[in-house]
């Protein structure tokens, strides 16, 4: 009997042993997954969506928020320097205002507000103007001295927005460097409505090319009016203390103008041959032809055109049915709906974030005259550096791009996959004259300015996905 009792005693013991372990166990299994998920999820808001809120930097003016790779290699202004964009209420030139505050430029946008949005409610003054329209332009100001003290007082942090989107007194603005954005941007519309294009892209940039030739003279005859005044000894120095040329533009032109290029020419570069198939690619390669025409015709200002391969990133507009894929993916995933491919999905492009074109752009536009670095692949023949032997301000062309594509099949799995979306992915009829391959040499640009995309094609995904569910969330 007392045998049995210890046995069964035993037993129970062993039993509550055995359930003791497996609770303990168990215990610390979970806890070892919790750690691992905790872990997995600060390293991803670390990594891929670089949280604004742990990992951004504030800015010198402005509410943009950047990381360190959004604004690298690009520094602070001297205080002096002043920024007109056309186009600085769009999906690329959004970006480019917060960048440019963040670092402490001046920024005044020209922008009629014809796409729609107002991406810039804290750029500093906002004009609503035409820039096929001459009149809408600028004059120097005949008394630069103390408008510069205004515009010096007035440029922090001004809600444009709350300022009814327009300064009074905008005739007499001053400018220091040029970004050149504003276009019409669809490549059918350009097959359908050409003269828009003629109009918009091509008559446009020629308008803002030659009032910054005329702007630029006005700047230099005040000036030698000034010294003229004070040399007689006697006479009042009236020099505006911020009277200073604009000495740069950067203009968007575009990877279009490379139409569907032999693939033995791929990854192109910028000696690639012209084959844009469509009035859009025409006009923006006559721009560039406009720009170098204008550098040859004085001695003041450099110009640098871009040519952006595919860009993609946060505020582009999914609604808009010319915007870029990655857009219209990310729009399909998030309503679940289909995410058709037109085509066999076999088609390659580069897909570029929108802050390193952003970068790209101030980059180009901070970038000394003389500053190039010999041997890259930049250069283009005809057209490329006027004023030969290094003297005088320069043109050049540069791609901006990662160097890396993928297929239209891997891009739909990845954005599927970064929406965690249920969404199909089917195929539908290939659209006529869509380009099979777009592959881009990027070392022009990494030479002659010093740019390399530095956000990967993974991570610049995970940002977009993050900002289209934060829409989703509005
Ligand atoms: N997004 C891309 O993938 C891509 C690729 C290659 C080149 N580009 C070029 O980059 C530039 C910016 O493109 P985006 O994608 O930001 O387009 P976007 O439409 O978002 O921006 C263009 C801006 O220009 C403004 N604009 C148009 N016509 C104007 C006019 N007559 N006067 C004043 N403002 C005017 C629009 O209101 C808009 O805010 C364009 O020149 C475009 O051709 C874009």
């Amino acid at each position: 009997m007392n045998h049995e009792t210890t046995a069964s005693r035993d037993a129970a013991r062993a039993r509550y042993l055995r359930h003791r372990r497996f609770v303990v166990l168990s215990l610390v299994v979970a806890l070892g997954i919790f750690v691992l998920l905790l872990f997995a999820y600060v390293a991803h808001e670390v990594l891929f969506v670089g949280n604004d809120a742990n990992y951004a930097v504030p800015p010198i003016y402005g509410n943009a928020r950047l990381s360190p790779e959004e604004y690298q290699d690009v520094r602070v202004s001297d205080g002096n320097e002043s920024v007109l964009i056309t186009g600085g209420l769009g999906f690329i030139g959004s970006h480019v205002v917060d960048l440019l505050l963040h670092r402490g430029f001046k920024v005044t946008i020209y922008d009629d507000e014809s796409n729609g949005h107002n991406h810039n409610a804290y750029a500093n003054e906002l004009v609503p103007r035409d820039i096929t329209v001459v009149t809408d332009f600028p004059n120097y100001p005949a008394d630069a001295a103390s408008t510069a003290t205004a515009i010096t007082s007035t440029s922090t942090t001004t809600n444009a927005s709350s300022s009814s989107g327009k300064r009074a007194d905008d005739k007499s603005l001053l400018f220091t460097h040029v970004v050149h954005l504003a276009a019409a941007i669809s490549v059918a519309e350009s097959m359908s409505d050409p003269d828009k294009y003629e109009r918009v892209n091509y008559g446009g940039s020629r308008k803002v090319f030659d009032w910054i030739r005329g702007y630029n003279d006005a700047v230099l005859s005040s000036i030698g009016d000034a010294e003229g005044g004070g040399g007689g000894g006697g006479g009042v120095d009236r020099r505006p203390t911020a009277a200073r040329v604009i000495r740069k533009v950067v203009a968007a032109s575009s990877a279009a103008i490379y139409g569907d290029p032999d693939p033995r020419l791929l990854p192109l570069r910028e000696s690639a041959p012209y084959g844009g198939l469509s009035p859009y690619a025409d006009t923006k390669y006559r721009m560039e032809g406009l720009m170098r025409e204008f550098v040859e015709s004085q001695s003041t200002s450099g110009a640098i055109a871009l040519r952006f391969f595919n860009v993609y990133g946060p505020r582009q507009d999914p609604r808009n049915p010319y915007s870029g894929v990655i857009s219209l993916f990310l729009e399909m995933a998030r309503g679940g709906k289909d995410i058709t491919i037109l085509g066999d999905g076999m088609m390659t492009r580069d897909f570029v974030y929108v802050k390193d074109v952003a970068r790209a752009i101030v980059l180009a536009l901070l970038r000394e005259e003389g500053e190039v670095n010999d041997g890259g692949g930049g250069k283009i023949g005809k057209g490329k550096s006027t004023g030969g032997g290094g003297k005088g301000p320069t043109f050049d062309v540069y791609n901006v791009c990662t160097g890396v594509s993928i297929t239209i099949n891997e891009l739909a799995a990845r954005v599927k996959s970064s929406m965690g979306s249920l969404s199909s992915i089917v195929h539908a009829d290939p659209r006529d004259g869509d380009i099979r391959d777009s592959r881009c040499d990027p070392s022009g640009a990494r030479v002659g300015m010093g740019f390399k995309a530095a956000v990967t094609q993974e991570m610049g995904l995970e940002k977009t996905a993050s900002w289209f569910r934060s829409q989703l969330a509005k």
